[in-house]
Order: C-alpha cells, then sequence, then structure tokens
C-alpha cells in the first residue's frame, strides 16, 4: 500500500518512539507539580500527542486547534488562519504547543501570539521534527525532537494530500507519486 510509495525512511519507528519518550520524560520533568494544557495542532500533531501523553507522568488535560497552512501543495501560503479555536479559555495556564513540524515557523509564531494575548501563565512548544534552513521567523522551540534537511516528509501524523499519515516512521515519498497527483 503507501509502503510503495516510500523514498526512503529518514527516522524509524524506533527512533521516534525513543524521542517521544525521551521528550515527555524532559517535560514531566519541567512541570512537575503542575497541570499541563496540550494544545494539538490539527492534524498532523494528533500522532504525537496520543504517543507523548502516554508516556507523560505530570496530569495535563487536552485540546486542540486547526489552522490552515498547506491544503494539498508542498509549499508553505504563509498565511495562517484558524479554522477550530481551542474549545475553553487559558488564562493562567501552562500551555504547551503539540507540532508534528516546524517548517517556515510561521504557522507556530502565529499561535503562539496568538495564545499569549489569551494571558496564560506560560506557553512552550513541542514539535518532533524541525526544519533549520527554512525557519523564516524567531521561536523558541524548547522541546524539539529531531532535526530534518529541507525536504517534504510524511508520516507519523504528516501528510501529503491528506495521506500516508498513519506511517509510524518518517519517510520521503518517490517522486513519480508527486507527479500522478
Ligand atoms: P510552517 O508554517 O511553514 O512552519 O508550516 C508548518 C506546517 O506545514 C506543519 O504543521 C505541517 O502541517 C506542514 N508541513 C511543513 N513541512 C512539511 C513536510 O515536510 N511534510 C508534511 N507537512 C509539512
Ligand atoms: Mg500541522
Amino acid at each position: 500500500m503507501y509502503e510503495d510509495d516510500i523514498e526512503s525512511v529518514l527516522i524509524t519507528e524506533d527512533q521516534v518512539q525513543a524521542k517521544v519518550h525521551e521528550l515527555a520524560a524532559q517535560i514531566s520533568k519541567d512541570y512537575g507539580g503542575r497541570q499541563v494544557l496540550l494544545v494539538g495542532v490539527l492534524k498532523g500533531a494528533f500522532i504525537l500527542m496520543a504517543d507523548l501523553a502516554r508516556h507523560l507522568t505530570v496530569p495535563h488535560e487536552f485540546d486542540f486547534m486547526a489552522v490552515s497552512s498547506y491544503g494539498s501543495a508542498t509549499q508553505t501560503s504563509g498565511v495562517v488562519r484558524i479554522l477550530k479555536d481551542l474549545d475553553r479559555g487559558i488564562q493562567g495556564r501552562d500551555v504547551l504547543i503539540v507540532e508534528d513540524i516546524i517548517d517556515s515557523g510561521l504557522t507556530l509564531s502565529y499561535l503562539v501570539k496568538n495564545l499569549r494575548s489569551r494571558r496564560p501563565a506560560t506557553v512552550e512548544v513541542c514539535a518532533l521534527l524541525y526544519k533549520p534552513e527554512q525557519l523564516k521567523t524567531d521561536i523558541d522551540v524548547k522541546y524539539k525532537g529531531f532535526e530534518i534537511p529541507s525536504v517534504f516528509v510524511v508520516g507519523y501524523g504528516l501528510d501529503y494530500a491528506e495521506k500516508y499519515r498513519n506511517l509510524p516512521y518518517v519517510a520521503t515519498l518517490r517522486p513519480e507519486v508527486y507527479r500522478s497527483g
């Protein structure tokens, strides 16, 4: 099935799982004694959010936001629109934004600003992947998984045209996949 479309695996399932466990341990230590509000950025973050939460040893709640960034293309538009906002207010809360990947950083930098304006106690960011060469804005990502080169990747929540999110690893697609649409 989807496996046939894969060009190469950048990060294996074992590597992803070890890193998620490590991030959860760090977060649990840093937030000891506090209640964390995990804010997942849909849809890409849903897999990371689920795996991360199951390793957390601090009490936590979930909320989600959906923002538009890519459509089905592989280039960022830079335009951020809130498609789904948080269910509840976050004033005084310790907010941890959970993202799949930081590419230009434009989506995240908008989100951080937007959430800060709601006067939470703290706002931090956890992202599994980030592409340092692509960063167009100054953002502080406290919990970072892997740095990757500027290539388009799928798997572990990340999609191409809404597909491949279920793959347990992070991989690149064969060029003919983009051509056939
Ligand atoms: P940014 O605003 O450029 O940082 O874009 C971030 C969003 O673009 C992520 O949340 C992803 O949904 C999407 N994105 C960026 N790079 C990739 C990629 O390599 N594969 C799949 N989606 C990506
Ligand atoms: Mg996303």
